[in-house]
């Protein structure tokens, strides 16, 4: 049951704790002129994934589900000097707009986007270094295969982070829902890996009732 305020509330607090940040709201505008779907994070949840990103002290992270960069560009800004992020985004439109999106917000020569379906773009990544820090965010009928090629490319100590795990609470009940049945298949393995230490946050806002999961690589 939505009660109203949730979206008030997030308002207030993008405009206490997050204050856009430079750039976004073009990105916000960009989406809207490209007709794109308004599915990308919330600035707070954007904020948190810069958080997280140096609470981790991560250089090289690792993003599926580029659309127009906004989440990429908050990763972006949460990695050091020297640091780098690789986003992949199915689109080719998508990715040329999120070019423009992150060259524009300064992070261009931080950001590298694979542009192609993310499991033929995720094999050219294994011979790099370990990702300290990932991001799922993309087609939701793969999340467990990226979560996969996430414990594939990273090392123990890495973070994962995965957006849209609660679904509108449709996780417990999917019935003809296959993005809300791959997602609690995904939320299964999280909890059945050796390899991962893994909790989830439900949220409430703009985007509806949501969530994320977190999990560490051990
Ligand atoms: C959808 C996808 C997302 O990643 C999200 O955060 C919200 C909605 C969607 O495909 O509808
Ligand atoms: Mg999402």
């Amino acid at each position: 049951q939505r009660s109203p305020g949730w979206a008030e509330v997030e308002e207030y607090l993008s405009a206490t704790l997050v204050r856009g940040g430079d750039g976004m709201d073009a990105v916000i505008s960009s989406i809207d002129a490209a007709g794109m779907p308004r599915i990308e994070v919330a600035p707070t949840a954007g904020k948190l994934l810069m958080l997280l990103v140096r609470i981790q002290g991560a250089r090289r992270v690792l993003e599926i589900g580029t659309l127009a960069g906004f989440s990429t560009i908050w990763l972006a800004r949460g990695v050091p000097d020297g640091g780098h992020v690789t986003t992949c985004e199915f689109l080719p439109e998508h990715a040329a707009l999120a070019r423009k999106n992150i060259d524009a917000a300064g992070f261009g020569a931080k950001v590298d986007i694979r542009v192609g379906p993310a499991l033929d773009t995720l094999p050219t990544l294994e011979h790099s270094e370990p990702y300290d820090f990932v991001f799922i965010d993309a087609d939701k009928g793969n999340d467990t295969n990226y979560l996969q090629w996430a414990l594939k490319l990273t090392r123990p100590g890495s973070v994962i982070v995965m957006d849209n795990v609660i679904w509108e609470g449709t996780i417990l009940d999917p019935g003809g829902d296959p993005d809300a049945a791959a997602i609690r298949a995904a939320l299964d393995f999280m909890g059945a890996s050796p390899s991962l230490d893994a909790t989830a946050i439900q949220t409430a806002g703009s985007k509806g009732w949501d969530g994320f999961a977190i999990a560490v690589v051990k």
